[in-house]
């Protein structure tokens, strides 16, 4: 059985179960102009170009694809650092791309973000414990007792002790300053999480700590994770669901997780050969993998953005952007290999 379009169950209905609920965004930064003089017209970085998705509450949807694809654009988008071209973004039911004032300072107090670099976000100058406790303040009409309580609470979460909130960020490691970060993001009433590279500087048995701590997490507070990574292993175990984007288009998306062993895309199949290889031997071995030269969002190729690289082209590819079609057992995937009738 096949279908076309997304989602299949569309409604109020669909939406109100979801915590996330993105549909046809569309960001496209100015790049310039294609010539000499303010006559010559302007071009478009196409970072983002027609995605729609959706998470469940406690669900992990994981996003890759290689860089410049639009993962941290879409983060952006959903946590309003940046405004759409068009499309939408709906919250627990509610449209969230027009927010403003209180509305919008309310959906930021549930919408939080944990990025690569936790100096970032940790003011070198702020104790911890004024860094976990600055939303509380913003937000909240907390008591001091009360704000020393929840921030120890998080931090104990966060799996450190609530001593170190008379700590600076300097004097942790990588990983607990990245704990820090996990507590500052859940220490309001948070409902999702957009990880984008959060553990991707991270050594890989600190990585698996942390990966371990968000389950953990995810379990107890029942949050929604938009997880972003170039580490395809870490994905797949944190992930219930993974979506592959390419110049600024979803590519596929299935309803398992267990499609990173079984892709059906040319290019997810490229992507996953190389970075989870079925014999650890085959790391060298570079057949599969897409040819290394990639096309750039401000000028992506024809068609099926994919098709200077794709082993599998027919004529069609470099002409049409193929259809999205939906495949039995859910899983959403535009290739002309997959044609929708
Ligand atoms: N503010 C901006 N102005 C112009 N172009 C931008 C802007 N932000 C992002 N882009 C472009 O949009 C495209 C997508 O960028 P984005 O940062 O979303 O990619 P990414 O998938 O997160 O990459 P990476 O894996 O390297 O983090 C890139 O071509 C990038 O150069
Ligand atoms: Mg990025």
């Amino acid at each position: 059985m096949k279908g076309v379009g997304y989602p299949q169950s569309a409604g109020p209905a669909f939406e109100e179960q979801k915590t996330l609920v993105v549909k046809d965004l569309v960001k496209h930064f100015p790049g310039g102009r294609t010539g000499l003089g303010i006559g010559a017209p302007k071009q478009w970085v196409r970072a983002v170009d027609g995605v729609s998705f959706d998470i469940a509450p406690g669900e992990t949807l994981g996003l890759v694809g290689e860089s410049g694809c639009g993962k941290s654009t879409i983060a952006k988008l959903i946590l309003r650092l940046e405004d759409p071209t068009s499309g939408s973004i709906r919250f627990q039911g509610r449209e969230v791309t027009d927010l403003k004032g209180q509305e919008l300072k309310t959906y930021r107090r549930s919408v939080q973000a944990v990025f690569q670099d936790p100096y970032s976000s940790l003011s070198p100058r702020m104790r911890v414990h004024d860094i976990i406790a600055e939303g509380l303040r913003v937000h909240t009409d907390y008591s001091k007792s009360d704000i020393r309580v929840r921030v120890n609470d998080v931090l104990t979460l966060a799996g450190l002790s609530p001593d170190v909130g008379r700590l600076y960020p300097h004097e942790f490691s990588g990983g607990q300053r990245q704990r820090i970060a996990i507590a500052k993001a859940l220490v309001l009433d948070t409902k999702m999480l957009v990880l984008d590279e959060a553990v991707s500087a991270l050594d890989v048995s600190i990585r698996a700590q942390i990966i371990t701590l968000l389950k953990d997490l995810q379990q107890e507070l029942g949050i929604a994770y938009l997880y972003i990574g170039h580490d395809l292993a870490t994905v797949a175990h944190l992930a219930n669901r993974v979506m592959v984007m390419y110049l600024g288009r979803l590519l596929e998306l299935d309803e398992s997780v267990e499609f990173v062993r079984d892709p059906k895309h040319p290019y997810t199949k490229a992507l996953f050969a190389a970075a989870l290889p079925s014999n650890p031997d085959d790391v060298s071995d570079t057949s599969e993998q897409p040819n290394a030269e990639v096309p750039t969002a401000l000028s992506p190729p024809t068609g099926c953005h994919f098709h200077p690289r794709c082993p599998d082209a027919r004529e069609h590819c470099s002409t049409q952007f193929p259809e999205e079609v939906t495949l039995s057992g859910g899983r959403r995937i535009s290739c002309h290999l997959y044609p929708s009738r």
